[in-house]
Parts: structure tokens; C-alpha cells; sequence
């Protein structure tokens, strides 16, 4: 099964995707855990140049090529192979990052996004993809709690920015594909909504 997260900068996907790699772990069953982007050597190269503050004179149409390019690479070198040998591979952001961000946020062309992402994974869509909303108010409050220094090139943008990324993700999570879930909740009552709507879904 191909499980992703999604949602603004500190809505709590980090904190999900290990709480769930733990209770996937504890029923025996094989997971892989990805970083978006990143996760092969290739992908890594390219996230530094992503989220480095050196570079913020990016264009937005180099931002959804490399980000797309890191995914191109980690979904041949790794997401399909453990997909066949049977893992669960969760994925802490994927191809929705690149819409709800570059195109809703940025404003690129969202069909023309689409197209890249049919180039860049291909069939490799996800089974679920867990939203998790939070106000971008809140997302400010525990932003706030970091170091500047410790934001990257991304994290560091402006409010209107974020509302219109989070705004993206309200529309993109009408498909029948996403979970949304309110991040504003409890850690552990996040975490039971999305351990319920994995077991639902391998009933099918
Ligand atoms: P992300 O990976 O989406 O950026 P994190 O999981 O790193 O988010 O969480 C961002 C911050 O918010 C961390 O300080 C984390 O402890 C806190 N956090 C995560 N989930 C919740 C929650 N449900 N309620 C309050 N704070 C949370
Ligand atoms: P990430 O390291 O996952 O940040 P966080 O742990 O805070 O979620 O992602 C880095 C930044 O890159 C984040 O601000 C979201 C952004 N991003 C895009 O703009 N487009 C994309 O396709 C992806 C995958 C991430």
C-alpha cells in the first residue's frame, strides 16, 4: 500500500507518518519510510538546491521541475521496487505537494502541473492521501517555536503564500483519494482517525 501525507508546514505529518510506521511495525508489517523531496542520493542533491537560502532568486517554473525530478528519480530507485516486494511506503509529502504548492501557491498552471506529474510518476498514484488541515494561523504559532536559521527557503514565506497553498489542498482533498483530517485535534486523535481509515480501506 502507498500511503502519503500532506497539509501546510507544520501541520503534523512528520508526527504521523512515525506514529503510523510504529503501528504498522508492531503488526509485523515491512515499511518503507520516504522524504519529499529526497530519499535517493540523486534526490537529496536536488532537495539541497530546493531549500537552500542561497537561492532565493528560484523561478517557480525551476521549483516544479526539480521538485518533480527528485520524485521522477525516488519513485524508479525506490517507491516501485518496495511497492512490488510488498511494503507499505509512506511518504511524508508527494505529487500534491507540487500542485497545492507550485501551482495553487505559486501560481503555475495547475493542468500544466498535471502534466509533469503524469511524466514524473506515472501510474504510481497513491492509495490514500492523508490531509492533515490546520489554519495557517496555527501554522505561524508553532512556526514561532523554531529558529529562523532552522526554516528553509519554502518555510520561510509569507502568510498569503500558505493560504493559498492550504486553499489548493481544500480543493484537491474533494478526491475520493484524500482523508482530511483537522489538525487541530489531539496527536492521538489524529493518529486513530488515520489508523481507522488504513484498516477500512484493506477491507476493501
Ligand atoms: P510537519 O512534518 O507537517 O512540518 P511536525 O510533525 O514536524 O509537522 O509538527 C510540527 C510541530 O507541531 C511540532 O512541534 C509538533 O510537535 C507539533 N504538533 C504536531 N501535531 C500536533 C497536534 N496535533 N497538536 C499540536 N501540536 C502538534
Ligand atoms: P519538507 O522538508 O517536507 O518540510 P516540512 O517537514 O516542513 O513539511 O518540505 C520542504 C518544503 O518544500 C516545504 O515547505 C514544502 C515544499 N514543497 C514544495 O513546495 N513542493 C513540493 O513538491 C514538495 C514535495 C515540497
Amino acid at each position: 500500500m502507498f500511503i502519503t501525507f500532506e497539509g501546510i508546514d507544520f501541520c503534523g505529518k512528520s508526527t504521523q507518518v512515525e506514529l503510523l510506521r510504529k503501528y504498522l511495525t508492531d503488526r509485523k508489517k515491512i515499511v518503507e519510510i520516504i522524504r519529499e523531496p529526497g530519499g535517493t542520493t540523486i534526490s537529496e542533491m536536488v532537495r539541497s538546491v530546493l531549500l537552500d537560502k542561497v537561492h532565493e532568486n528560484m523561478c517557480s517554473e525551476t521549483e516544479i521541475f526539480l521538485f518533480s525530478a527528485s520524485r521522477a528519480q525516488l519513485v524508479r530507485e525506490k517507491i516501485r521496487p518496495y511497492l512490488m516486494k510488498g511494503y507499505y511506503v509512506i511518504s511524508d509529502r508527494f505529487h500534491d505537494s507540487s500542485t497545492a504548492y507550485q501551482g495553487f501557491g505559486r501560481g503555475l498552471s495547475v493542468d500544466a502541473i498535471i502534466n509533469i506529474h503524469n511524466l514524473a510518476i506515472g501510474e504510481t498514484i497513491p492509495d490514500i492521501t492523508f490531509f492533515i488541515d490546520i489554519p495557517v494561523g496555527e501554522a505561524e504559532n508553532r512556526k514561532r517555536q523554531k529558529l529562523h536559521h532552522e526554516l528553509d527557503r519554502i518555510e520561510v514565506s509569507e502568510r498569503d503564500f500558505f493560504e493559498k497553498v492550504r486553499n489548493g489542498y481544500l480543493y484537491l482533498s474533494k478526491d475520493k483519494r484524500f482523508r482530511k483530517i483537522d489538525g487541530m485535534q489531539s496527536i492521538e486523535a489524529i493518529h486513530n482517525h488515520i489508523i481507522r481509515e488504513i484498516e477500512l480501506l484493506e477491507k476493501r
